[in-house]
């Protein structure tokens, strides 16, 4: 029988070292692994890489003047925003000036729901690169636009539509695609949300009818006006936490 000559065989050995600076790799890889995770779950609800993600804790009502009535108004945001994202079927409009904090908070809802946010210009963008052709801004894999909006649809998680009424919805295609969501969601009575700036009067005027008819059934759509509440912007928000 052939001896072995273990001369020729080299055995790594590890010392000490090694192993911590082993033991160090593997941690590394695992909370890449976790970030890897959390910006997929992330981007999955419709937020972009670097969004940050305002949440229901962070939103302090007591910014508002205290003693007035936009305080009681933007508590009442709150409290209406949470419950929302608690239902599986409710329908939610909020119009209301700048910086009120009606995106905050319909973000915060999308987190706690695991749904889909979505702004009317990244709406009209999809309907429109329907007729280009385009690529998922998430997955990077084709996706046919009338694909996609069915998919939105007709999905169970909860979606907002943020920013109507910034000159995006509004026009011919556009408004016939958004029309054809909002009426397949409220068939299905899925829960939806939507934002704007625009007075009510515009509001109905812009969308239409049909449009509007559904977003205000008294059965489950709540329409929340804010007329009191000021804008967060113009006040240093980090004084007061
Ligand atoms: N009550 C609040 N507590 C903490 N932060 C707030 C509050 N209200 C608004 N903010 C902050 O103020 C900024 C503006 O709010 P937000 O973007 O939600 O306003 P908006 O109502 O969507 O305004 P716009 O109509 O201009 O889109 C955000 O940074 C938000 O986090
Ligand atoms: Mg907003």
């Amino acid at each position: 029988m052939e001896r072995l000559n273990l001369k020729n065989i080299s055995i790594k050995t590890f010392t000490p070292e090694d192993e911590k600076k082993w033991e160090e790799d593997q941690k590394m890889l695992k909370i890449k692994e976790i970030e890897l995770r959390k910006l997929d779950y992330k981007m999955s609800m419709g937020f972009l890489k670097n969004e940050k993600i305002p949440s229901f804790k962070e939103f302090n009502p007591k910014l508002q003047n205290k003693n007035s009535n936009s305080y009681k108004e933007i508590l009442d945001l709150l409290e209406t925003v949470k419950r929302w994202s608690e239902s599986d079927k409710g329908w939610l409009t909020l119009i209301g000036g700048v910086g009120v904090g009606k995106t905050h908070l319909l973000k915060s809802a999308i987190f706690r729901a695991n749904g889909y946010y979505l702004t009317a210009y990244e709406f009209d963008q999809r309907i429109k690169d329907f007729r280009s052709g385009m690529e998922d801004k998430n997955t990077l894999i084709f996706t046919d636009p009338d694909e996609w909006l069915s998919r939105i649809a007709n999905m169970k998680r909860h979606l907002v539509i943020d920013d109507i009424g910034a000159g995006y919805i509004q026009r011919g295609w556009t408004l016939s695609r958004f029309e054809r969501l909002i009426d397949l969601r409220y068939r299905n009575q899925l829960p939806t949300a939507i934002a704007t700036n625009l007075d009510e009067k515009t509001l109905d005027l812009e969308l239409g009818e049909r449009i509007n008819s559904r977003i205000r059934d008294r059965n489950y759509a709540i329409v929340k006006i804010i007329s009191y509440g000021q804008d967060i912007r113009r006040i240093n928000r980090n004084d007061k936490y």
